[in-house]
């Protein structure tokens, strides 16, 4: 690094995003400007002067925002986060680099799905509400072994792989389907119609593309087991929401464990306790007692967050020593499954 600090423009910073970054930084040898709002073609002005922007999983950088930041100069887009979605990556190419946060703690992830899941279940989130109030009847919070159950992975990669380990311990029988199986791996893979049809459970750990959008949809939810539970800790838009809805009110889906939302953008990380929420099916999935809903929070422990700052620091200043860096996301290589391209060399 030169004289001169690395000026970056920290977008959708919250609390715990400014601890954890000035945690991992304790000599200050990046001058980071903090941003409460999104990266957006409204905010992107705030870039200006910055070699970098860091943006999370909610910020829309799309074609006039990467427009905009080239032209002022900005040479880096810094995901603190795996998914990159909200990045037109296919537009970027050539023209600014971007670099991500591949795992921070798949643990994290795993666990919450795992959280979720005991929760509905067993109905915790209705016995901590009842115990609050001195109502120690157990009517209605009957729930069923896990063990002996099917649960259908889709996506195993780094997280579906630790879900799958934690789902063994609970002595559960597993199926998975990945777009790209690994190879030798022992894993049970099925096609995605038989995993609909066998799965007790089902968890999507696959990251969101144009082709898997909404893979759950109403024929997909047609071809399911009936009281089949679904845990979403992917991204939202795998699940058609009205179809969800549906599916729920028909009692054909059991219940719904859901970390992210379609439409989460507008809602999710913001305080709207005192707001009337415009989004009917948000409202009515919270409505139901057998739908428990996070606010994408399966990553937030004390390890990822010290994981991500400190990837992302380093990302950084990988690129700016070496004009490339090991975790560039670059739309040839996503492009192409078994790109044996390790970014070891630049992309562009
Ligand atoms: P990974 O890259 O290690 O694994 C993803 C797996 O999905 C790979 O095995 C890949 O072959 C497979 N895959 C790709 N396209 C697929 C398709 N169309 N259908 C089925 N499988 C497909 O990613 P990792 O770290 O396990 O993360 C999985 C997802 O979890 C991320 O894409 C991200 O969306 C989500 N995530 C959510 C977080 C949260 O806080 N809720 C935090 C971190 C990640």
């Amino acid at each position: 690094m030169g004289e001169e600090k690395i000026k970056v423009a920290f977008f959708d910073a919250k609390e715990y995003d400014i601890a954890s970054f000035k945690a991992a930084d304790p000599e200050e040898k990046y001058e980071v400007t903090f941003y409460e709002t999104r990266l957006s073609k409204d905010t992107v002005k705030l870039a200006e002067g910055a070699d970098v922007v860091c943006v999370f999983v909610n910020d829309d950088v799309n074609r006039k925002v990467i427009d905009k930041l080239v032209k002022m100069g900005v040479k880096l887009i810094a995901l603190r986060c795996a998914g990159y979605n909200n990045v037109d990556v296919e537009y970027a190419f050539g023209k600014i680099h971007i670099v991500r946060v591949p795992a921070y703690s798949p643990y994290a992830v795993a666990e919450h799905a795992m959280a979720l899941l005991l929760t509905s279940v067993r109905r915790i989130h209705k016995a901590y509400i009842r115990t609050k109030d001195f109502n120690f009847s157990l009517n209605g919070l009957t729930g069923f072994d896990l063990h002996g159950k099917t649960v259908g992975i889709v996506g195993t990669g780094k997280i579906g792989r630790i879900f799958m380990d934690i789902c063994r311990g609970f002595g559960m029988n597993i199926i998975a389907y990945d777009k790209f199986p690994m190879k030798d791996s022992g894993i049970d893979y099925v096609e995605l119609d038989e995993l609909w049809k066998r799965s007790d459970i089902i968890s999507f750990h696959c990251p969101l593309t144009d082709e898997n959008r909404h893979m759950v949809n109403a024929d997909t939810i047609a071809k399911m087991k009936k009281g089949v539970i679904l845990i979403n800790t992917s991204r939202g838009a795998l699940i058609d929401s009205e179809a969800l809805v549906e599916g729920i009110k028909q009692r054909k889906i059991g219940a719904a464990c859901l970390d992210v939302y379609e439409e989460e953008s507008d809602v999710f990380f913001h305080d709207y306790s005192n707001h009337i929420v415009n989004d009917d099916v948000l409202a009515r999935l919270i409505s139901m007692p057998n739908v428990i809903l996070t606010s994408h929070q399966a990553f937030l422990t004390a390890e990822a967050l010290a994981n991500i700052a400190d990837t992302t620091y380093k990302n950084i200043e990988d690129y700016h020593r070496d004009g490339f860096c090991g975790n560039e996301v670059c739309y040839k290589c996503n492009k192409v499954a078994d790109c044996k391209q390790e970014h070891k060399a630049k992309c562009f």
